[in-house]
């Protein structure tokens, strides 16, 4: 399973590496074999060498250049992140990107072998105009995403779900995977407002290959704690 934290703009790069250690310690000391990754605010990028991937919550799609408050490839270089967050609702609704523009950095970022974690989510306007239109709408972030592409991993997270506390039903989060699944193979993440308490009956679910976590991820111990169900679950199987 894969399990993600999305640390958004928080955290100092103190408190960042202190966190990275924190999550590599239990990694280590408990056996996980699950694959955990972990995306910092930019400013705190750093070099870890460890069974944590640090990925870029964003980058340009350039190698450098003139893109003032961006950052391109060659900042990530410098700490050999290969893996990146692309099309968050976030990005998408409050920072205004296009799919057009979530495109270019797809496919910029897939040119270099990047590992991406590509969102799609509707918003709650969108879920009560029925199925059909929220099916619809989730293809159309699809457009353009070569959803065939091996170092793919996808999050389906409903827009009114993340930072609410508010969920889909199990029942929904399943059949809704389940249903992207047949459009896409890439392993499916589940994302909005995940956290302690509801964590392991989603990781449960068919169709469900792990989980993004924001919010309730800023605690290490809460976010291990989610790791350690996910190992649970797959030894299980
Ligand atoms: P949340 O955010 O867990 O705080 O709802 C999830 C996300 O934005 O990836």
């Amino acid at each position: 399973m894969i399990i993600a934290a999305n640390l958004k703009t928080n955290l100092t790069r103190e408190k960042t590496d202190k966190y990275i250690n924190e999550v590599e310690n239990f990694l280590n000391q408990h056996g996980i074999s699950q694959e955990v990754l972990v995306f910092p605010a930019l400013s705190s990028l750093n070099l870890h060498v460890g069974k944590v991937t640090v990925g870029a919550q964003n980058a340009y799609p350039a190698q450098n250049g003139a893109f003032t408050g961006e950052i391109g490839n060659e900042q990530l270089e410098e700490f050999n992140i290969k893996t990146i967050l692309i099309g968050h609702s976030e990005r998408r609704h409050v920072i205004g990107e296009t799919q057009a523009e979530v495109v270019k950095k797809f496919n910029f970022y897939k040119e270099l072998g990047f590992k991406i974690v590509y969102c799609i989510g509707e918003s709650l306007q969108i879920r009560e105009a029925g199925d059909k239109v929220m099916m619809n709408y989730l293809s159309s972030q699809f457009e353009g995403i070569d959803l065939e592409y091996e170092n793919l991993i996808l999050a389906y997270e409903p827009v009114w779900a993340i930072g609410t506390g508010l969920t889909p039903t199990l029942e929904d989060i399943e059949s809704l995977h389940l249903k992207l699944k047949e459009q896409c193979k890439a392993p499916l993440l589940y994302g909005g407002s995940v956290k302690v308490s509801n964590a392991e009956e989603v990781l449960a679910l068919n169709g469900v290959d792990g989980v993004l976590v924001g919010g309730a991820s800023l605690n290490s111990d809460d976010f291990c704690t989610m790791v350690k169900y996910a190992q649970n679950i797959e030894n299980n199987k």
